[in-house]
């Protein structure tokens, strides 16, 4: 896989989880990394892991203006941008008679909003560098239906559109636009949150739940960062530079059907 040289790279949510391995990545290809996110804290710490190719910039994605002045000062320092992940993302899990109007519209908006807002911002600067990459995370559950989390399923599903809309929009300018669909992976921010609460109202343990996701995995294990840092990757590539518009699942073949009733498949 080859990423090119010099990358420049603006990763929304880039101080947790995924936007950081991602960061991590990127700089060992040789990348200049953006790391925009809200929280100041993890900010500080993922910047003074990355050393000095990394660029703390503390942001709210619902906030246009914010992400209009983040986009900016990354292409200025960086002189150009020709890269935008987009990972900050928040979730709630609970019965939809429990969901109040503002968990829903954080959910919608920092998932779905802070997503178009981020290629609103970026979109001239990417069009401008002649080698233009947007990459989303979406997730299975923005091709399945789970009880529970009805926004995030909401704004899953319609990051897949905008992803969908903004590569047919781009693609004249040699952008392309794709987004990777993950299943569960533990141990990001986002993942230990699941995590938790599949403790407590399976009364279970981690190891438990672990175990169980890997025995139901068509692939036999549970998913990790790498899995999806590398898609990402592969998709800011070289290699892929006729892929746009797809909606790649990252979950070991969970989406493949199975017979109901028969015990193997
Ligand atoms: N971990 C999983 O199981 C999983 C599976 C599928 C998809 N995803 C998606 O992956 C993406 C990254 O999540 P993660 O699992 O790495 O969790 P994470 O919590 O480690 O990372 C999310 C980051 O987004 C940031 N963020 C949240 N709201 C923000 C806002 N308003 N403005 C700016 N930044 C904000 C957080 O501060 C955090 O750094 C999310 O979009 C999530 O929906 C996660």
């Amino acid at each position: 896989m080859t990423i090119a040289t010099n990358r420049k790279v603006l990763i929304t949510g880039g101080a947790s989880g995924f936007g950081l391995d991602i960061a991590r990545e990127m700089i060992s290809a040789g990348a200049k990394v953006a790391l925009v996110d809200k929280s100041a804290q993890n900010l500080a710490l993922a910047t003074k892991e990355l050393g000095s190719n990394a660029l703390s910039i503390t942001a709210d994605v619902r906030n246009q203006a914010e992400l209009l002045a983040a986009v900016e000062r990354a292409n200025s320092e960086f002189k150009g941008l020709d890269t935008l992940v987009i990972s900050a993302g928040v979730i709630h899990i609970k019965p939809m008679n429990e969901v109040s109007e503002a968990d829903w519209d954080l959910t919608l908006d920092v998932n779905l909003k802070g997503a178009f807002f981020a290629i609103q911002a970026a979109s001239k600067y990417l069009v401008d560098s002649g080698r233009g990459r947007i990459v989303a995370i979406s997730s299975d559950a923005g091709k399945r239906g789970y009880s529970q989390i009805q926004a995030y399923c909401a704004s899953k599903f319609g990051l897949i559109g905008l992803i969908e809309s903004c590569a047919m929009e781009l693609a004249s300018s040699q952008v392309t636009v794709n987004c990777v669909c993950p299943v569960g992976v533990p141990t990001t921010g986002m993942g230990q949150e699941v995590l938790d609460w599949k403790i407590k109202v399976g009364n279970t343990t981690p190891e438990a739940i672990k175990a169980a996701t890997a025995q139901t995995n068509p692939l036999g294990r549970n998913a990790s960062e790498t899995d999806v840092t590398k898609t990402v990757s592969f998709f800011i590539s070289d290699e892929a530079a006729f892929l746009t518009g797809c909606a790649l699942d990252v979950d070991g073949g969970a989406h493949l059907g199975f017979f109901p009733g028969v015990s193997s498949n």
